[in-house]
């Protein structure tokens, strides 16, 4: 009908040409928005971190710097790019990896927009402290991406890179004394501390896949707690494992949530994980099975800054998410629903109806308060349309669309292969990857995925 009509055709277009053009017009502003340059003599310190180490690094050494009397800003790899890092002099780059050797979120936009080619930074003097952990097959891999990166683009490295694995406090130190500044004399977070297992509750009976379980530790301590939807809790193995790797698990609570005397409880929602080989993996197991209640363990809690509400306080939330990820999200959830605010959309995914409906029951109460406007509940092994949340997403392009331009923001919580990575490419294939990468840099799209 449309097409017999030329004049509807042209209106229609016309509408269409519009709406890309106001588009265009809103994100271009943002995209090339240049970094304020450099002003004679200040040293920039620039980071990139997925779970907090690496800005807090960052942010230590700018202080330091600052108390020696420099002027320092202190940014994001993502606010910057080539051209503002070819008029600054002093650079220090305080970068971790993640995933399987990739840049953490707030350097990915960098990485795309800058690194794919060498710039010239001949006037730069930079130094570089990479964050990682040999445990991966790409120790540090973004670190040494970047410095070769900066290197070929010749800028000039004041010493050799500094790798740091695991934390490695002659590492740490070998970086503050290239700088010349003192070791900070607080740590990032505060110590370890034991919990008890007060309630363990199987949220999936029946499941075909993994049992998860709510975990709720409480701390053994009267100290009052601190922590943000958004920050996760570190679990360290039972001491005669041999291991003392430490496992991260998102916190689903809130500090003041609890109506019950005492201290707060730190809920987790855990799943069962079983290694490729089929043989179980010990944390996780330990604290969906071996640990009885009342039993304790070590714990710290962890700021995680890039998964917090921070600006996002007045705007809607898309909420996306799998399996054990619906953790974050439910924190977010709970602080939206006590503090009010526009209304939120998740988008989950699980295997059956039937049996993997975790928090089906809070969900159902967040709907009904107006704290969730829209729910997407996707289960794979039910036969729907979709059967992941990305396709999902993919199909409601045009509300996703609609909801960044109501000024929405995005936080995906879950697992990175599969889930995260297909939402990635939903939502540059609904967005554009230019405009995903603008809500990245605005904090707009923020993620906690392992
Ligand atoms: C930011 C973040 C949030 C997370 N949130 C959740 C959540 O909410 N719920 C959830 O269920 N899971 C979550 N995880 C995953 C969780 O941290 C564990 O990876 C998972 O529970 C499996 O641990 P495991 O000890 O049972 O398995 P294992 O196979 O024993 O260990 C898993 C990983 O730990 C490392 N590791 C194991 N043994 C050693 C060793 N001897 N030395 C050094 N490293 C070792 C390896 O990288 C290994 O692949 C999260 C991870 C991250 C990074
Ligand atoms: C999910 C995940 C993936 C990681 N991948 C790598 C990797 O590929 N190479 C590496 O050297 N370190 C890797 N690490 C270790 C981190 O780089 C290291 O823990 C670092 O201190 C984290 O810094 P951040 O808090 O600033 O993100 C990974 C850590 C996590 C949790």
């Amino acid at each position: 009908m449309l097409a017999s009509d030329p004049l509807r055709l042209l209106a229609a277009g016309g509408v269409v040409l519009a709406y890309l053009g106001l588009c265009f017009a809103c994100l271009r502003p943002l995209w090339r928005r240049p970094a304020p340059p450099a002003a004679p003599g200040e040293h920039w310190v620039c980071y990139a971190s997925q779970t907090g180490g690496a800005e807090h690094l960052a942010r230590l050494t700018a202080d330091a710097l600052r108390a020696r009397g420099e002027t320092v800003r202190l940014a994001a790899l993502n606010a910057l790019d080539a051209d503002a890092l070819a008029a600054c002099r002093n650079a220090w780059f305080v970068v971790s990896t993640t995933g399987d050797g990739d840049a953490p979120d707030n350097a990915q936009a960098f990485r795309r927009r800058a690194m794919q080619t060498p710039a010239l930074l001949g006037g730069l003097d930079y130094g570089l402290v990479a964050l990682g952990s040999r445990n991966y097959a790409h120790f540090c891999g973004f670190g040494r991406s970047l410095d070769d990166w900066l290197a070929a683009s010749g800028a000039h490295p004041r010493f050799e890179r500094i790798e740091v694995d695991d934390h490695d406090s002659d590492a740490l130190t070998a970086w503050h004394d290239a700088l010349g500044i003192a070791p900070p004399a607080v740590p990032r977070t505060p110590g370890w501390q034991s919990a008890l297992l007060a309630e363990r509750r199987l949220l999936n009976p029946g499941s075909a896949g993994e049992p998860v379980y709510w975990i709720e530790l409480e701390r053994d301590s009267r100290e009052p707690p601190h922590w943000e939807a958004g920050d996760v809790l570190d679990v360290l193995p039972p001491a005669d494992s041999g291991d003392d790797t430490a496992r991260t698990y998102t916190l689903a609570t809130l500090p003041h949530e609890s109506d019950a005397p005492g201290p707060a409880r730190l809920g987790l929602v855990v799943r069962a994980q079983r290694r490729p080989d089929g043989t179980p993996g010990r944390v996780s197991n330990w604290l969906a099975s071996g640990l009885r209640p009342g039993d304790t363990v070590q714990m710290r809690l962890r700021a995680q800054p890039g998964f917090r509400i921070d600006g996002n306080r007045d705007r809607p939330l898309l909420l996306v998410g799998g399996g054990t990820g619906i953790a974050g999200l439910v924190a977010h959830l709970k602080a939206r629903a006590e503090t009010g605010g526009p209304p939120c959309w998740l988008v989950y995914g699980e295997r059956n109806a039937a049996h993997d409906h975790l928090f089906e029951r809070d969900i159902a109460r967040w709907q009904a308060d107006g704290a969730l406007a829209r729910v997407d509940a996707v289960f794979s092994r039910d036969g729907g349309a979709h059967r992941y949340v990305q396709h999902r997403l993919a199909a409601e392009a045009d509300a996703l669309r609609r909801w960044i331009d109501a000024d929405g923001a995005i936080y995906v919580c879950g697992s990175r292969v599969g889930m995260a990575e297909g939402v990635d490419a939903a939502l540059a294939e609904a967005l554009g990857r230019d405009a995903l990468d603008a809500l990245a840099v605005q904090g707009r799209y923020r993620r906690d995925v392992y």
